[in-house]
């Protein structure tokens, strides 16, 4: 199992602040964005990572990750995104690097409570299709919107004007080696990207979708309300294993 991280494009929704420096290296509470997905990665015994990023300040994840031993790690890979292409098209440099096997993806701005270890080990053991987690959330709006009937999903939406449900498709994915076949099938959504729910989408289409319901909270970091309910929902949290693990400061 190879994990990525994909912590590419611009920003905008924050900034002035992201006028300097990527916005997956802002700080939410303690530590930089970034940790999180990273942390979650490691103690799910992920050992072999990528990065992916792009824009102005790509250079500055090598200068705050460096190696990875921070982390416990051998290695850390990294990707350059040129342009705004959108998550499957980050995921796109993802192939070389998953060399034929399954990946977990993780967007570096979402941060989860519960460890995805438990997920991440059951797709280890039957890597097969996708598999996607879930959350309500009360503005289902901002994502893509899963439908469930039964126990599949049937319908996936991005960022719909009037969800179905209040379940959102979360920035955590495990896919077979066929993501990357269907990425080179993908054409730019009307905002101009290729759309990770396009993917999804797909693997339903082929009946291959296994979902999972979230129990734990979840948050994305990329707004300025949700950067800030980022930081409040670690800090009411600081006895939590994945979180605080790998501190640098030996926490
Ligand atoms: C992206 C995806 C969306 C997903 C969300 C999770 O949206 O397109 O389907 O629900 O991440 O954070 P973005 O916030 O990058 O526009």
């Amino acid at each position: 199992m190879r994990g990525v991280i994909l912590a590419g494009g611009v920003g905008t929704r924050l900034l002035p602040m992201t006028r300097v420096t990527n916005k997956h290296l802002l700080p939410v509470y303690d530590r930089p964005m970034i940790y999180y997905p990273l942390q979650q990665l490691v103690h799910a015994g992920v050992r072999d990572i990528l990065v992916v990023t792009g824009g102005e300040h790509a250079g500055d994840f090598l200068k705050l990750l460096r190696n990875g031993q921070e982390f416990g790690l051998e290695h850390l890979r990294y990707a350059y995104q040129d342009g705004e292409g959108g998550i499957a098209d980050a995921l796109r440099l993802a192939e070389f690097f998953a060399a034929g096997e399954p990946v977990v993806v993780i967007l570096g701005d979402n941060l989860f409570q519960d460890p995805l270890a438990p997920v991440i080990d059951a797709f280890r053991r039957d890597p097969t299709g996708a598999q996607l987690l879930l959350k309500s959330v009360e503005d289902p709006e901002r994502f893509g919107v899963a439908t469930v009937e039964g126990d599949r999903v049937v319908r996936i939406v991005e960022k719909p004007r009037s969800p179905e449900t209040s379940l959102a498709v979360t920035g955590c994915y495990l896919f077979d080696a066929r993501v990357f076949e269907i990425i080179r099938t993908l054409e730019p959504s009307a905002r101009g990207e290729l759309e990770i729910t396009d993917v999804n989408n797909r693997y339903l289409e082929w009946g291959a979708l296994r979902h999972h319901e979230l129990s734990g909270w979840w948050t994305d970091a990329g707004t300025v309300p949700s950067l800030h309910r980022a930081a409040d929902l670690v800090a009411a949290d600081r006895g939590n294993v994945v979180l605080t693990r790998t501190h640098p400061a030996g926490g």
